[in-house]
């Protein structure tokens, strides 16, 4: 089973796919890493890895809708089974997402359905919330807004900064990334439209 990764930054996310399939842990491949960022340093990672690594600068395309059918025709050469956001820091177009749904899952740093957008940890940390986390999701047209696959929660102490929440929440991203692949890769994580089921339980 094939994965296409996307990536706009440093790629730790990416890094832990990376390290579980070459510790024979992913339940498939990673046949190819896209950045919209060129310089992104996700891009290294994979290439030291041996994986194709493709940036794609968002602006040398005139809109969304001719910079999403580019990407699609780069990821399309690589035939993945699915496709993660690992920190792709770009909406993608309705004909993107329709094209993908059901085989595209996102990491989002918090508590879905708390917290979509940005700013995650700041906004959390604003709100006094003593619980905080991170999710991976199905990605659908609704931003952060798709069926939930898995969370891990982290608990928010008494004056805690916001870096060292994010540092927390990252730990955990780490986590449970590999582990929503790989069951997807297993044919155990499914999309069915307003939910995600594992091994036929609705979450
Ligand atoms: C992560 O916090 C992810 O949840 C968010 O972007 C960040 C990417 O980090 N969408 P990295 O590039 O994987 O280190």
């Amino acid at each position: 089973r094939r994965v296409v990764v996307l990536i706009s930054g440093n790629g730790s996310n990416l890094q832990a796919l990376i390290d579980a399939q070459s510790h024979d842990r992913l339940s498939g491949e990673i046949v190819a890493v896209v950045s919209n960022e060129a310089g992104a340093y996700g891009l290294k990672r994979a290439h030291e890895a041996g994986i194709d690594a493709v940036a794609l600068p968002h602006r040398e395309y005139d809109s969304r809708e001719a910079y999403d059918s580019a990407l699609i025709t780069v990821i399309e050469r690589h035939e993945p089974d699915l496709i993660v956001l690992a920190g792709f820091m770009r909406i993608l177009s309705p004909h993107f997402v329709e094209r993908y749904e059901g085989r595209m899952l996102n990491i989002h740093p918090s508590l879905l359905p708390a917290y979509q957008g940005l700013n995650t940890h700041a906004r959390a940390l604003a709100d006094g919330i003593t619980e905080h986390g991170c999710s991976v999701h199905f990605v659908t047209e609704e931003l952060d807004g798709g069926p939930v696959a898995i969370q891990a929660v982290v608990n928010v102490e008494a004056g805690e900064s916001e870096e060292s929440l994010k540092e927390k929440v990252h730990a955990r991203e780490h986590l449970i990334l590999p582990i929503a692949v790989n069951w997807f890769l297993e044919g155990r994580l499914r999309f069915a439209g307003d939910s995600a089921t594992i091994d036929g339980v609705t979450l």
